[in-house]
């Protein structure tokens, strides 16, 4: 069932944008207040009350979260289902820069802060994936929690003991306490090993390798995790109790120790000794070494070696002033647009895609690449023949960000969004507050495989045995266009398929037709896909009209003034019954007898039928589907029974009846067969008359 949270908005309101805003700056200015001045002016409580607030506006709509957010200052937010716990010690984001002033002027700051403080960095590659810490208490491995906000992370200590390059006891004599902290990642080899798998499982797969990790790790079901080849990988530490052991004293001494306890650290770590040394280091990874690593990195870090310095120049409120983190710039290059073609997808959302002249960007030839949608066209005023740059993140699909103006060539026009579908013809609709165009059309070739699975999923009509390779194999054979063309499937065509037997094609075309004859009014709503009408909505619909063509006929006015339905999902139905290949698959699908009438809909002079006030009960094999028989008898003015019992009117029997017979025989109840039932609805009664003495 599709739970009521789906219908909760996912569209903030004006007065939503609002609070979020109201609540920034209240809980940046009460940071400021408690961090910077020492100065706080309200109780920690309501300043967790708002932060709270906060993260669940964002985490209700994502598209409020920025990168500026108070929210997003250490990091992440807890899950609610993994249990949380605090860390000992609060674990830091880092702060960035971007270029060599940028680096300079950290430089400057610590000098300014301890004047004459020598410029010696531990460097190591920034990992892009989950940044953990794990507990070590003598040398065992107790616990693991994920950074969450900072303060509070989730226990994921089930989920790390998969990993396997994790020491589960450390070598040597270890620390009373030790806390380790690092990055679990996944290999670029692996990242795109498991999507493959994804893809062919059909399961979501993973927009960039730090996605992966962290899906992977914060999984309530452990072996999901274990079948994930997730590396930790050590960068620093937390809380330590010495116990016999002799403290650390530079950042070198903590990554050696690491070592030999049995971590993985990040390679290419180095102690920098001058300002020079980093600025080389960063420049080697930037152009070439990057792409020798086996994961994704998007920058260094650089952490001052001085472990006793580190301590006194301390942290402010989201990051430490010891260490900085220098990025890499997002990977850009300039190439010509030489075209602009429409992708159609899954739900028929029209995706721009820029065709692009062939350009390496960082390290990968880019030949197409994605200009999202209509306004994004508009607000980047991307014209075809433009000198366009090109930006690639990590693995995430290469965007055209925007045109070279000064080299705009004279005669270049403003693109022009097509209004119909490039794949079938069809006029395509733009709903109002939405950034896309649609194609609505169930007939078009380019929607027709999605929404054929749909069709025949659990969430349509259910029919048993079609996967996504025969539909495959029945589209590409042009045989099959729209969900009509599934029920005129005959089993000696089937045969013709590759690895199609007769046993098979028998089963398919009987599942057909059991859907054909089975289906509700609310399962054929849902099966045909109509944007923003699922399960729920199907329900309501079906129980508000009696028929296909009632609610095709429906105003928009009638429609949302049934519960649940507002504007968006009312046009939406609207368009999807005003297109003409809709029409004509509706007109197919009566044809063929694929017509259910809600079962609601009984008129009250049907309801006192034949059966008006008889209790009923079937049992055995009919000849048509059960549903169908107790539909009719409903219709008749039946109630349906569950059981055998002295309340029963009437028991109609099918082939093969069980004990039910037996036991409605021993209580003297009335007893017809399925002729008998047919002649009775046909307004015999003298058969119920005749049975009696039976
Ligand atoms: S050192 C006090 N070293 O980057 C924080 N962090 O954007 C010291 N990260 O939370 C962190 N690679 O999860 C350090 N080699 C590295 C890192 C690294 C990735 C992550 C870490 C941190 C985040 C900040």
């Amino acid at each position: 069932m599709v739970n009521q949270l789906s219908f909760q908005s996912l569209v903030p309101t004006d007065a939503d944008r609002t609070r979020v805003e109201e609540l920034r700056r209240f809980v940046a200015y009460h940071n400021y207040r408690y961090h910077t001045l020492d100065d706080p002016q309200i109780t920690d409580d309501e300043y967790n009350a708002a932060f709270r607030e906060l993260v669940q506006l964002e985490e209700r709509f994502p598209e409020l979260k920025t990168a500026d957010s108070p929210t997003a200052k250490v990091g992440g937010m807890v899950l609610s289902s993994l249990e949380t716990r605090p860390h000992r010690l609060k674990m830091y984001s880092l702060d960035n820069v971007f270029s060599a002033e940028e680096w300079q002027a950290f430089l400057k700051r610590l000098d300014n802060a301890v004047p004459g403080i020598r410029p010696e960095f531990w460097c190591d590659p920034k990992m892009d994936g989950l940044a953990l810490e794990l507990v070590y208490e003598r040398g065992m491995f107790v616990s693991a929690l994920t950074r969450g906000d900072g303060e509070v992370g989730e226990v994921v200590t089930e989920a790390m003991r998969t990993v396997r390059n994790l020491p589960k006891r450390l070598f040597g004599n270890a620390p009373d306490l030790l806390e380790v902290r690092g990055e679990v990642i996944f290999n670029r080899k692996d990242f795109q090993e498991l999507n493959a798998r994804q893809r062919k499982a059909n399961a979501k797969t993973f927009a960039n390798p730090r996605n992966a990790a962290a899906g992977s790790i914060r999984q309530l079901d452990i072996s999901v995790t274990a079948s994930r080849p997730l590396r930790f990988l050590a960068y620093g530490f937390g809380e330590i109790e010495w116990g016999s052991t002799r403290p650390w004293t530079t950042y070198a001494e903590v990554m050696e120790r690491l070592r030999e306890y049995g971590f993985e650290t990040p390679p290419d770590g180095r102690l920098c000794t001058s300002s020079e040394a980093v600025e080389a280091y960063y420049t080697a990874l930037k152009d070439g070494g990057r792409e020798k690593l086996a994961y994704e990195i998007d920058g260094v870090v650089m952490k001052l070696n001085d472990l006793e310095m580190q301590r006194r120049l301390g942290y402010t409120a989201r990051a430490p002033r010891f260490s900085i983190a220098w990025k890499f710039p997002a990977q850009q290059a300039t190439t010509e647009l030489l075209g602009i073609t429409i992708q159609v997808g899954r739900t028929g959302v029209l995706t721009p895609v820029a065709e692009l002249q062939p350009v390496t960007v960082g390290g990968v030839v880019v030949s197409r690449a994605t200009l999202h949608n209509e306004d994004e066209i508009i607000n980047r005023d991307v014209r075809i023949g433009d000198r366009v740059i090109v930006q690639r993140a990590g693995d995430v699909i290469p965007e055209v960000v925007g045109a070279v103006l000064s080299e705009r060539p004279e005669h270049a026009v403003p693109f022009v969004f097509p209004h119909f579908c490039p794949s079938c013809g069809e006029p395509a609709h733009r709903l109002e507050g939405e950034a896309a165009w649609r194609c609505v059309n169930m007939s078009c070739p380019a929607m027709i495989r999605q929404s054929l699975a749909h069709f025949v999923s659990k969430a349509g009509l259910d029919i048993e045995g079609f996967g996504q390779r025969w539909i495959e194999q029945l589209i590409g054979s042009g045989r099959v266009k729209t969900p009509a063309d599934l029920f005129t499937l005959t089993v000696e065509e089937l045969l013709h398929y590759e690895r199609m037997g007769v046993k098979l094609a028998s089963k398919l075309v009987n599942s057909l037709e059991r859907a054909r004859r089975e289906a509700t009014l609310q399962r054929l709503v849902c099966a045909l896909g109509i944007r923003h009408v699922g399960e729920q909505t199907a329900r309501t619909l079906a129980s508000a009209y009696s028929d296909m063509d009632a609610l095709g006929s429906a105003s928009l006015e009638a429609l949302q003034a049934l519960p649940d339905i507002g504007p968006e999902v009312a046009s939406s139905i609207r368009a999807f019954f005003e297109d003409e290949a809709n029409q004509i698959l509706l007109s197919r699908l009566h044809e063929l007898g694929l017509w259910p009438v809600a079962a609601k809909q009984t008129t009250s002079e049907e309801r006192s039928g034949i059966l008006s006030g008889k209790r009923v009960l079937f049992t055995g094999t009919l000849s048509m589907p059960r549903s169908k028989a107790q539909q009719l008898a409903e219709q008749a003015g039946a109630e349906i029974m569950s059981g055998v019992s002295r309340k029963l009117d009437l028991l109609v029997v099918g082939e093969n009846p069980g004990s039910k017979l037996e036991k409605a025989q021993e209580l003297g109840i009335q007893i017809l067969d399925e002729t008998a039932f047919a002649a009775l609805l046909a307004g015999n009664r003298d058969v119920l008359s005749e049975t009696k003495t039976r």
